[in-house]
């Protein structure tokens, strides 16, 4: 069998405030194949963002193993887990991200630049993307010359211009209306279809429906891992 793209291994994260101990990640073991498109759901304070610092080579836990892509991230210094990053993950936020005094072109050129891929192909590739979502027209644009669900687009440009192994999106769908998020949803969709693997979190069981595999964090822990068919099942009846 191939070796998963993300496999988390008894994963905590621990702060200390004063005399309290808040266990953000409380014994987390989790694995995730390469093409799967995985939403991780839970409350507010649950351990979502905690679990998606991780997951992001963003932040190291305090105990546990963390391989992604078959390297060992639990312990990278800092420079490392930003070339980890840079090599390995796409983001897409919530607020888009998106530099506003850079066109649509120079925001999507971004992580090229920083993995130092040479102008020429940085243009053609940062162009190539920005036409899977549909905006290549519109390159020279400032980002606030365009609707929310646009911007959310290029930060899905952004996101895939460096052939990331990866697609995190953290709440990719907070800021849009119902319409335009559905669009945005319809879109991660189509690209885990084209062999893309997707981690999303959100709050929102309805959105977390969209994946195809939910796991449901509470109180730093998984409660739920499974199917989204199931996962449908066990919400229906109130759990
Ligand atoms: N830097 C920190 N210092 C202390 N406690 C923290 C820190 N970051 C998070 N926590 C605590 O860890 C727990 C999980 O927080 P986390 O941000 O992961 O939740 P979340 O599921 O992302 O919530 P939300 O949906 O509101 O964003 C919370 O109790 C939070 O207060
Ligand atoms: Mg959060």
């Amino acid at each position: 069998m191939a070796e998963p793209l993300i496999e988390l291994k008894n994963i905590y994260k621990i702060y200390h405030m004063g005399d309290e101990e808040v266990r953000a990640s409380d014994g987390v073991s989790l694995s995730i194949d390469r093409g799967e498109f995985v939403a991780i759901v839970g409350k507010s304070g649950s351990g979502k963002s905690t679990l998606m610092n991780i997951i992001g080579a963003l932040d190291v836990p305090t105990e546990g193993e963390y391989i992604l892509g078959g390297e060992d991230v639990s312990e990278m210094s800092d420079d490392q887990l930003a070339q980890i990053r840079n090599k390995m993950i796409g983001f897409i936020f919530q607020q888009y991200n998106l530099l506003p005094k850079l066109n649509l072109l120079e925001n999507v050129e971004l992580p090229l630049l920083y993995a130092g891929v040479p102008v020429q192909e940085r243009k053609e590739r940062a162009l190539k993307s920005l036409a899977k979502v549909g905006l290549e027209e519109k390159w020279k644009n400032l980002p606030n010359q365009l609707s929310g669900g646009q911007q959310q687009r290029v930060s899905i440009a952004r996101a895939l211009a460096g052939d990331p192994s990866l697609i995190l999106a953290d709440e990719p769908t907070g800021a849009l209306d119902s319409r335009t998020s559905r669009e945005v949803l319809n879109f991660l969709r189509q690209l885990n279809e084209e062999g893309n693997t997707i981690v999303m979190i959100t709050h929102d069981n309805s959105i977390a429906l969209e994946a195809k595999r939910v796991v449901r964090i509470k109180d730093g822990k998984i409660n739920f891992d499974g199917d989204v068919k199931d996962y449908a099942a066990i919400i229906q009846a109130g759990n």
